[in-house]
């Protein structure tokens, strides 16, 4: 995608990052202190998508853990006017490449079953349900586990 890229976040994106944030799940929308926790953990990736031009604008985020063979996406999300443009396909992208490089063997996330956009999302990147987890989410919602497996078998993009 022009004019946008991936760079880790930092502590001055946060105002904007809780702003997408708010929008985006409205359901169990993530704390600054969720955020602020993942800069100190040493497994964690936290990036922002941001405009070349100022570095400044961000237009979406994600966070995902690399630990041992497995990498797990936490979060992502796009603001609400950069949507549709392809920029959740190119962060995933970047996570199943960086996954790649560190040697894990697959890629896990859970969504809810209702969310219909980000579950297309991630089945155009080949990720497949793994298993359904019963109440998962606060409200009692039933999440899909989905998992991308990395070894050996090409990443379809
Ligand atoms: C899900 C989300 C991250 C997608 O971001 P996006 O930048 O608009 O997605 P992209 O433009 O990269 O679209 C990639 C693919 O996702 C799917 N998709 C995206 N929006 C969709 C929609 N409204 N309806 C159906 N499929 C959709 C399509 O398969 C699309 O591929 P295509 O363009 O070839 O059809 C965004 O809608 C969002 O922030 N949602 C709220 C937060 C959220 O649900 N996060 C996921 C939690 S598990």
């Amino acid at each position: 995608m022009e004019g946008y890229s991936l760079r880790p976040a930092a502590v001055d994106d946060l105002d904007r990052v809780l702003e997408i944030e708010a929008v985006a799940q409205p359901q169990g929308a993530w704390t600054r202190d969720h955020f602020v926790g993942e800069f100190e953990k040493p497994y964690s990736r936290f990036l922002v998508l941001t405009d070349d031009e100022t570095d400044t604008q961000v237009a979406g985020y994600l966070v995902y853990w690399v630990m041992f063979e497995e990498a797990s996406l936490q979060t992502i999300a796009v603001d609400v006017a950069a949507r549709g443009m392809g920029y959740a396909k190119l962060m995933l992208r970047s996570l199943i490449s960086d996954a790649v490089r560190a040697g894990a063997q697959r890629v896990n996330l859970e969504v809810r079953k209702s969310n219909v956009p980000a579950i297309q999302l991630y089945q155009g990147l080949g990720f497949t349900v793994s298993q359904i987890r019963k109440s998962f989410y606060s409200n009692g919602e039933d999440a899909y586990q989905m998992a991308l497996h990395l070894d050996g078998a090409p990443v379809v993009f």
